[in-house]
């Protein structure tokens, strides 16, 4: 469950990023920028938090991001394919314990992954780990869908 705190911080975000991102943002690539820069700066749980772009059935490139050098294809299997052709958000409590996960950072140990939905296609996902175990569950999803939805109007 999202402690009154997070859900608190997630509110503040909101409010901060809308100012920054709806009608401020010139660009898709612009929005992901700013909204990657303020979720991983003021969320200290984050170890990794970015996009990754749909660029064909099976294949996904990085897009913005703040953390450490991440893949810039996955191809094939992994969390964030599995988000972007379910068109589901995906929490991961432990990366180990999910099959064909792929390891960019190895101290990531969990993970979650939604997807930014365009005229009902996936465009883009939002992929954000934490160097700790369970740190993401199901309360997570609301908010940062919230969150990511900002971006819609850019795509
Ligand atoms: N773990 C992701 C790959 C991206 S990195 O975590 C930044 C996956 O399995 O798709």
């Amino acid at each position: 469950m999202v402690e009154a705190r997070r859900s608190a911080a997630y509110e503040r975000l909101y409010a901060q990023l809308e100012g920054l991102v709806r009608g401020k943002s010139p660009s898709l690539v612009a929005g992901m920028a700013t909204m990657a820069a303020v979720l991983h700066a003021k969320l200290k749980h984050h170890s990794w938090t970015g996009f990754y772009l749909v660029a064909g059935d099976d294949e996904l490139h990085v897009g913005p991001y703040q953390g450490a050098v991440a893949c810039q294809v996955l191809k094939g299997r992994g969390v964030c394919l599995h988000a972007a052709r379910t068109g589901k958000a995906v929490v991961v409590p432990d990366v180990a314990a999910f099959p064909g996960h792929i390891a960019c950072d190895s101290r990531s140990r969990s993970e979650i992954v939604l997807p930014l939905v365009k005229d009902g296609r996936v465009i883009a996902v939002l992929d954000v780990d934490s160097d700790k175990l369970a740190q993401f569950d199901e309360d997570d999803i609301p908010p940062l869908e919230r969150i990511i939805g900002l971006l819609a109007d850019l795509a």
